[in-house]
């Protein structure tokens, strides 16, 4: 491989959406921000300097960082944030990987404008397990607020509630003309009649799964998450925060006289609040030899996708059932088959206890709160990796995350009225290459929603999946040890369960989370380390030098 070097600036720049301009952090002035691209086995090095008022960190999301845990980037996890006025090399080869990514802010809610894409290519002269696309288009999906998102979760925290939703829903930044004074900023593809597109999606949004759609064209999935699947075709998609998804696009044969919307719209279970909107974009079939183009005004049919309705579960347990691995002899599905440790989490969201003189806005006069196995992750002032790297974790974390719920119940019945939260930076430390199966169940204590898990550090085999309470003794009988799809994020089901295995053969401190940034505001999060093992390549290297201090 080859090495590709970029530099990101950190700055501030003004953006106008829905007839409203402010002040936005980006890299380089940019958003969404530059496209990273690379091929597998390519060593990726970005230097990242940070102009604004804000601490920033960058995660390089789905990228596996094999012993190179210091380039990760989750604040206070792998590293102490880049100061105003500081900056950071994020150096990493991009090991056995290609396909989508995402690269975010990891820190507070920067995430809401500081993205972008990376493509990673296949090594040179190796083709993808299906037919060369005539062109590849990146499809960010993403969540606009017209207030500051920073301020936005700082208050929400303060006083316990739930956060103001977004304003807009974007694709490639754009909300696209169902929203007021939106319709110049409208993503449009011109496709070419009997092509294939290949489309890169990813949904960066904070806080929302959406479902994904273009209008009377059928999308061919083939990859999740940068790891190839069994085709399958499907006129909608449903995308977490924190998932990608390829598709194949079909262009029609000729040049139709219409114009096609591609649009997303939220899943939501329970009854949460969201955008009523609907972001939409648009395919363009652009005549060279005809001067008549689509336009809003113009009185070409105009045909809009028709997604599924917001709390379609039935939709989410088929489309996540349809997906497989290819699991052939050059893309195998290398599923632990064996496994070291069993490891149970409860994953949901509940409320503490509003502090005395205070006025909580939250269920119940409490605080919003969410845990996992009822612990509800605290962050230290410190990085957990540079804690765990010197020897010095005393008064950091404590290496004692429980392996299985500390309230455990019906999960499915009527929840216990005080399930308790305590909060704590508590690791689970697992000894390297422990091959991992943890099964994680829904909670149902507030709402139900569906949880989209993201594991740093590795790809998971989603080997089970289930509604209801999980039950060890006839449900592993059902896992797929076979052609399970293979990813680093997955939903945990509204009122059910999932179960995945991965073998912890990287070592360093991994953070987990809910990927809808609000819950990990509230917690919903916790931290692997995994331990060297005993041979030189299996050992994190020392830090760079650079590393920033807390
Ligand atoms: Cu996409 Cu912890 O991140």
């Amino acid at each position: 491989g080859i090495t590709r070097h970029y530099k990101f600036d950190i700055q501030m720049a003004n953006a106008t959406r829905l007839c409203h301009t402010k002040s936005i952090v980006t890299v380089n002035g940019q958003f969404p921000g530059p496209k990273i691209v690379a091929r597998e086995g390519d060593r990726v090095v970005v230097k990242v300097v940070n102009h604004v008022e804000h601490n920033v960190t960058l995660h390089w999301h789905g990228i596996r960082q094999l012993r190179s845990g210091w380039a990760d980037g989750p604040a206070y996890v792998t590293q102490c944030p880049i100061q105003t006025g500081h900056s950071y090399v994020y150096n990493f080869t991009i090991v056995g990987q290609r396909g989508t990514f995402f690269w975010h802010a990891h820190i507070s809610w920067l995430r809401a404008t500081l993205y972008g894409p990376i493509v990673v290519l296949p090594q040179l002269g190796v083709p993808y397990p299906f037919a060369k696309p005539y062109k590849e288009v990146p499809v960010i999906l993403g969540e606009w607020w017209k207030a500051d998102a920073e301020a936005v979760i700082s208050q929400a925290l303060e006083t316990g509630g739930g956060p103001n939703v977004s304003d807009a829903y974007t694709i490639n930044g754009l909300p696209g003309p169902f929203y007021n004074c939106s319709a110049k900023d409208t993503f449009k593809l011109k496709v070419k009649p009997g092509t294939t597109y290949l489309l890169r999606l990813i949904n960066a949004a904070l806080n929302d799964e959406l479902f994904f759609g273009i209008a009377n064209h059928t999308l061919t999935v083939v990859d999740v998450d940068a790891v190839y699947v069994k085709p399958f075709e499907s006129d909608a998609l449903l995308i977490s925060p924190g998932q990608t998804t390829d598709v194949l696009l079909r262009a029609k044969p000729d040049y139709p006289n219409a114009m096609f919307f591609m649009s997303a719209s939220p899943y939501v279970t329970g009854s949460g609040t969201f955008d009523n909107s609907t972001v939409a974009g648009v395919l363009e079939y652009r005549n060279p030899n005809s001067s008549s183009r689509a336009s809003f005004n113009s009185k070409l049919p105009l045909y809009k996708p028709t997604l599924p309705s917001l709390n379609d579960t039935s939709f989410f347990a088929n489309f996540t059932g349809k997906l497989r691995s290819l699991a052939t002899a050059r893309f195998p599905a290398n599923v632990p088959q064996a496994v070291d440790r069993r490891v149970f989490f409860t994953v949901g969201l509940g409320s503490s206890p509003c502090p005395e003189n205070q006025m909580c806005q939250g269920p119940n006069g409490t605080k919003f709160s969410a845990t996992v196995n009822n612990v509800s992750f605290a962050l230290p002032t410190t990085a957990l990796l540079q804690a765990h790297f010197l020897g010095q974790s005393r008064g950091v974390y404590m290496p004692d995350f429980p392996v299985t719920p500390l309230m455990p119940f019906n999960y499915t019945g009527t929840p216990p009225n005080n399930t308790l939260v305590g909060n704590g930076t508590k690791l689970m430390v697992l000894p390297f290459n422990t091959s991992v199966e943890l099964v994680m169940q829904d909670t149902s204590i507030l709402g139900a929603e569906s949880h989209p898990l993201h594991l740093h550090g590795f790809n998971f085999f989603v080997v089970g999946q289930g509604f209801g309470n999980y039950d060890p003794a006839k449900d592993p009988t059902k896992f797929n040890l076979v052609d399970p799809v293979e990813r680093n994020t997955v939903g945990v089901p509204a009122g059910g369960w999932v179960a995945i295995r991965f073998l912890a053969d990287n070592p360093g401190v991994w953070f987990m989370h809910c990927h809808l940034e609000v819950h990990t505001s509230w917690g919903l999060k916790m931290a692997w380390l995994v331990l060297d093992g005993s041979l030189p390549h299996q050992k994190l290297p020392p830090p760079p030098s650079d590393l920033p201090k807390c």
